[in-house]
This record gives C-alpha cells, sequence and structure tokens, in this order.
C-alpha cells in the first residue's frame, strides 16, 4: 500500500530553490507504545496537535553534478552546524528515498530551529520530522509541477512517520489519528488522519500547559522505549487495550463528554508509564514532583467540579489539558497551586493547534522543461 506514495515521473527539472516550513508538536491522548517494522505501531493513537511547541526547517536545495556518491547535507540546527545529527537524517533519507527518488539529485542545506527552550525536556522529534518531511513533500509538489493547494499532506504524514511515529500526527488537523482501528473509516497505519470534524468543538480550542518538573532528565529515548513492549509481559493486553480506550474516548469525544474524557486520559498516561515500571529493564520516569501535582490537581478537580485533566509522555514533565470555557480558574491555580513544582518555576502555555504552517518559498531559479 505505500505505492501509493512513489511518485510519478517529474515533470520539470529545478536548478535551485528553498522552501520553509513550521510544524507543532504533539500531545498523545491515547499512546503510542510498541512498533513493528520502520514505524508501524502496535496499536492506534489519538493526539491533540499544539500550537506553540514547534520546529521550523527551511531547505535550500541546489542541483548536483555528481550524484554518483549517496546524499549531501549539510545541517544546522538553530544557526549551528551539527554533524552529530546527519546519521539519524541519512537513516530519515535511506526510508524516504524510495518515495522522494530525487533526494540523491540535489545538495540539501537544512537549517532547523525550535521555538521551546532547548532543555526544556520536551521530545522535539515529532515536529523536527514533520516539519522536514514537509519541507521535502513540497519540493516534490514543484517538480510535478503543482500548485501550492495540490500539496499532498497525507504523503508528508506518511514521510514524517519514517523519521519519527508520532510525527505523523503532526501535519494535519487540531485532532489526529493514527493507526489502523476498526472504528475509524480511512485510519491507516501508515499516515495520520484529522479526526477534528467528529469532535465536539470544546475540544478544537482546548488548552495543554507543560508543567516542566525536570528539565535536564532524559527520557527514555523511544527506540529504547518501543523495544521494551516486544517481550513485555502485558504487551498484548496493553495493545487491545488501547484499541477499545480509542473507541470510548471518540464516544466521550463526539459527544463532548468531559467526565468520561478525564478519566480515559488520564488512564492512558498511568497505562503508558505502568508498561515502562513493569518493563525489563524497568523504569521510573516520574519524579516526586510529578505526582504531587498530579494528586493537587485530582483534588482541585474534584473540589472545583471544573474538569482539567493531566497527561504525560516519556517522562516527568506533566501537560495539564482544560477546556476555553476554564481557562480563567484553571490558570489561577496551575500558577498559584503548582508552579512551584516546576523546575525553576518553568512551565509553557500551549493550545490546541491546526498544524504544519508554510512560511515561505523563495522562487525557484531555474525551469527546464
Ligand atoms: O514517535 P516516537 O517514536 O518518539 O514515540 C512517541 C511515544 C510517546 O510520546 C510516549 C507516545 C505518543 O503516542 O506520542
Amino acid at each position: 500500500m505505500s505505492e501509493q506514495f512513489i511518485p510519478e515521473k517529474y515533470k520539470v527539472s529545478i536548478s535551485e530553490g528553498s522552501v520553509c516550513w513550521q510544524a507543532p508538536s504533539n500531545i498523545a491522548l491515547i499512546k503510542y507504545w510498541g512498533k513493528k517494522e520502520i514505524q508501524i505501531p502496535r496499536n492506534p493513537s489519538l493526539s491533540f496537535t499544539l500550537s506553540a511547541c514547534a520546529t521550523r526547517t527551511s531547505v535550500h536545495f541546489s542541483e548536483r553534478k555528481d550524484r554518483s556518491s549517496g546524499y549531501s547535507i549539510d545541517f544546522y540546527f538553530e544557526g549551528a552546524k551539527k554533524e552529530e545529527f546527519l546519521p539519524k537524517i541519512h537513516t530519515f533519507f535511506d526510508r524516504a528515498e524510495p518515495y522522494l527518488p530525487f533526494l540523491k539529485s540535489y545538495h540539501f542545506e537544512i537549517r532547523s530551529e525550535n521555538t521551546f527552550p532547548h532543555s526544556s525536556g520536551i521530545a522535539s522529534s515529532a515536529s523536527s520530522m514533520a516539519a522536514m518531511a514537509i519541507c521535502f513533500v513540497d519540493i516534490e509538489r514543484q517538480l510535478l509541477e503543482l500548485p501550492d493547494e495540490a500539496l499532498d499532506l497525507k504523503k508528508a504524514s506518511f514521510i514524517a512517520r519514517l523519521g519519527s511515529g508520532s510525527a505523523c500526527r503532526s501535519l494535519d488537523g487540531k485532532i489526529v489519528e493514527w493507526g489502523r482501528h476498526e472504528d475509524t473509516p480511512g485510519s491507516s497505519d501508515l499516515y495520520g488522519i484529522s479526526w477534528e470534524l467528529n469532535a465536539h468543538e470544546i475540544f478544537t480550542s482546548y488548552h495543554d500547559t507543560i508543567l516542566l518538573i525536570d528539565k535536564g532528565e532524559k527520557q527514555v529515548s523511544s527506540t529504547v522505549g518501543h523495544g521494551l513492549m516486544e517481550d513485555h509481559a502485558y504487551a498484548e493486553k496493553r495493545f487491545n487495550q488501547a484499541h477499545d480506550h480509542l473507541s470510548q474516548l471518540q464516544q466521550a469525544m463526539s459527544t463532548g463528554d468531559l467526565d468520561q474524557f478525564v478519566t480515559l486520559v488520564e488512564l492512558e498516561a498511568l497505562t503508558l508509564h505502568a508498561m515502562m515500571l513493569t518493563s525489563k529493564p524497568s523504569f521510573i520516569l516520574m519524579k516526586p514532583n510529578t505526582l504531587e501535582v498530579i494528586r493537587k490537581l485530582q483534588s482541585f478537580r474534584e473540589s472545583s467540579g471544573l474538569h482539567p485533566c493531566f497527561t504525560l509522555d516519556a517522562g516527568a514533565n506533566v501537560h495539564i489539558l482544560y477546556p476555553e470555557n476554564e481557562r480563567e480558574q484553571v490558570y489561577q491555580f496551575i500558577k498559584n497551586e503548582l508552579v512551584d513544582y516546576c523546575e525553576n518555576g518553568g512551565y509553557i502555555c500551549d493550545m490546541v493547534g491546526d498544524g504544519a504552517k508554510k512560511i515561505s518559498a523563495v522562487a525557484s531559479k531555474t525551469l527546464v522543461k
């Protein structure tokens, strides 16, 4: 089925040009943890697309005279040349090249920067792979002589997935589902699909305040993390549970049932950590302050009757999710009661966003028919 992403013969040859895109991070509500082959998920997942936490990437491409040897890439991160990122980019190019056959024809200068602080403990692989993938799909659009509107977002998601699984949920739409799921027509293991139109409107303007509990602490790398599910005692049960949770969450999100949303989102976060706590070797990624924040949040929810809930990534930071109509009270509570548990009082105010945005395209230099 991946064959659908092999392009037809390119229509024009372009000697030089550049593109620039920004792609956001995303936060999973139903977690992807465990994979096979190249980022084929063992269970479906669903995420909120974020807006403030994003990566901006520009790609300048110029035709190569000698195409005989591998790829030709210079990579800069926040203005500095970074040779150490090249092996990862080469692996990504190897996986993407069958679907983007122009990758050996050009020299690429790739410049990338994040909108969130470097040492925040926030993983940037989703936003950075999504931004890079859409740049290359945009270059291909030009080689196919297609208008801007014809940019293939599904292919951008497919290519992003080859770099980092969850990156495929960072391209298009406020709520994105990835992974084949019996209750979702059109769902696929190969790319994310926007699920926004099925959701109650309360979920299209949700807030996510990210509490930076432990900035320096290394998260479990996703390669290690997904690997832990290989012979995990509870793996099969967990994969089946994710399918059921997704069906239940979709029901709650289409009707606007906030109580059920809170229950499922928190259960998914704790299940992700339960998988790490019970793997061989096992990982304890929550810190004492992670638990303090969770405890305080849950008692605030009970006493206030409001609906903030938490979710976690593979690390100690806590994402507090809440609807726009509860923003004032919940944000006050976060500032007064939770920020003290953050390292140096650090937190990031984010909210649901739309996906990747084109920043600019410099006209390509020569078009030869
Ligand atoms: O996309 P990866 O391989 O970095 O894995 C992401 C895993 C989690 O962030 C823990 C869960 C998810 O679905 O995003």
